[in-house]
């Protein structure tokens, strides 16, 4: 049966209830495949003549990326490659299940349509690595595997407001990590990483916004418990989906790359602190009105949740330089 671990059947009720809505903003939301890029459209075609100039013209400029942001492209492309983990788990989502696999419902049509589009990310990132040579593409690899094989709960009980309240979160993380390492691949003279970035921001961004839309019509029908999942989401923090992340020596290997992304200001905790404020304007949680007691305790800590982030400031944590296998054990300060 749907719905067992916890999630009240009133949210199953109201996600099947925007089936329809779903329905009509589908278009826009995800891409026709014949209007979509795809990860060839970016790098050397190696049936053509002229690949090898093309090849050595990448990994000439991708000689100037330094190694810290080597370790947060990396980190950023493992997290893309574990997507079979976060099919399945939005497909654990009560009431937007794709129950056959190949479901014609709105939600199951979404969550097939999102996980193509992604699926690109992962390739695309997997595969410019894999040209530049530049990282140890093999001890990659054993962190992928050991990422996929160790799982990821972002701790939505199967509940599809903590779900759309995580994606819409988690989309937004994405994307302005992805714009990063993009900005820092442009400054170190790389277009085509740029480039590649640029595009997958793109799609989070898209993606972003189509979670935040489902969220926005369930606030309108169900404030209530919506505000209050919303609380509740960040009461547990969202947790970045690579956070089990470790390679043939690093146990604690996302702690490490998580230090990196803060230092190069790919992803920081101001960061943190402007999704939460996006959020919470996005859905017009100052301005809801006739909650319930409960659902107004959550409002007014949602309302300040991002100033208090901030006055936490950024954490600087101290440590020693850490080793990545993936840039042959060399030392990122
Ligand atoms: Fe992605
Ligand atoms: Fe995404």
């Amino acid at each position: 049966m749907e719905g067992v671990r916890g999630s009240p059947a009133s949210h199953i009720e109201a996600v099947r209830s925007i089936e329809g809505f779903v329905a009509e903003h589908l278009p826009s939301l995800l891409r026709p495949v014949h209007d979509s890029w795809q990860p060839s459209d970016f790098l050397p075609d190696s049936a053509q003549p002229g690949w090898f100039a093309q090849l050595s013209d990448l990994r000439e400029k991708a000689a100037a990326l330094p190694d810290d942001l080597l370790v947060v492209l990396v980190g950023d492309m493992v997290t893309e490659e574990a997507l079979p983990t976060y099919q399945t788990w939005i497909n654990r989502l009560a009431g937007i299940t794709d129950q056959t696999g190949a479901s014609d419902t709105p939600w199951a049509r979404w969550s097939r349509g999102w996980t193509a589009e992604e699926n690109r990310h992962g390739d695309l990132l997997n595969r410019y690595l894999y040209l530049c040579g530049r990282v140890d593409m093999r001890a990659v690899e054993v962190t992928v595997h050991h990422l996929l094989r160790r799982g990821f709960d972002p701790k939505t009980d199967n509940d599809p407001y903590h779900g759309f309240i995580y994606t819409a979160f988690q989309e937004r993380a994405t994307k302005i990590s992805h714009r990063n390492v993009g900005t820092l691949a442009k400054k170190a003279g790389e277009d085509c990483l740029h480039k590649i970035c640029g595009f997958i921001a793109g799609d989070e961004s898209r993606h972003e916004q189509a979670y935040k839309l489902f969220m926005q019509k369930i606030f309108e029908i169900d404030p209530r418990e919506a505000i209050c999942a919303f609380a509740a989401m960040m009461k547990r923090r969202i947790i970045m989906p690579a956070v089990l992340m470790r390679d043939a020596v690093e146990e604690n290997l996302f702690v490490q790359f998580s230090r990196v992304a803060q230092r190069t200001g790919v992803y920081t905790a101001r960061d943190y602190a402007d999704i939460i404020e996006n959020l919470v304007e996005c859905w017009k949680v100052p301005a809801l009105t006739g909650l319930s007691d409960l659902a107004a305790e959550a409002q007014d800590y949602l309302c300040t949740l991002s100033a208090r982030f901030r006055a936490l400031g950024e954490r600087v944590v101290a440590g020693e330089p850490a080793h990545f296998s993936w840039i042959y054990g060399r030392s990122v300060p």
